[in-house]
């Protein structure tokens, strides 16, 4: 089975620091990802720093593993580098699944946390990180090295399968 079998969220992390050099792998595995007219418009804020990791990890109800990932990814859209803004988030999405599989790759865990259309979200990271107003706030990607073990589920399911016509 290939790496996207084997991705799953992971929450707990060991108090571990990943290497830069891991981090980088996990920034390019983003950059290489499909975008609509290959407009790239993708930018990152790495955080590592522990007050800055819990005072995100406060930032909503689900954004917790923030608290204790090595570092944060923060995924951003830049509005001035697009050349079709409606497309940015789906660059983003598939952005931020590149870094998540490479993650699988360096043996990390890794949970995407979603703020991005979420405004009050959205503006805390931004007020917080200095993020500037063309720039959207799409997620925070948490990774670090996984406490515990968890179980992978398949999800192949044949009765979302149309064939021909819906
Ligand atoms: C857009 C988006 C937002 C998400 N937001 C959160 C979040 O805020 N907190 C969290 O713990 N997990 C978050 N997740 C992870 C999902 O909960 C997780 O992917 C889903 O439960 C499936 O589990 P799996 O990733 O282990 O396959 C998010 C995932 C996506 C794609």
């Amino acid at each position: 089975m290939s790496l996207i079998f084997k991705r799953h969220s992971v929450r707990r992390f060991r108090d571990e620091k990943v290497p830069d050099e891991i981090i980088e792998n996990l920034l390019k595995a983003g950059m290489q990802a499909p975008s609509a007219g290959n407009q790239q418009a993708w930018e990152f804020i790495v955080v590592s720093d522990d007050e800055d990791k819990l005072a995100i990890s406060k930032m909503h109800q689900y954004a917790k593993p923030a608290e204790k990932a090595s570092h944060l990814i923060v995924t951003l859209g830049n509005l001035n580098e697009t050349r079709f803004d409606m497309m940015i988030e789906q660059d983003l999405g598939a952005c931020n699944e590149n870094i998540l599989l490479q993650a699988t790759h360096e043996g990390l865990g890794a949970v995407w946390l979603g703020f991005h259309p979420i405004e009050d979200r959205s503006l805390r990271l931004k007020e917080y990180l200095n993020i500037p107003d063309y720039c959207i706030p799409f997620s925070v990607i948490c990774v670090g090295y996984p406490l515990g073990d968890s179980e992978v589920k398949l999800r192949y399911d044949k009765d979302k399968i149309h064939i021909g016509r819906y």
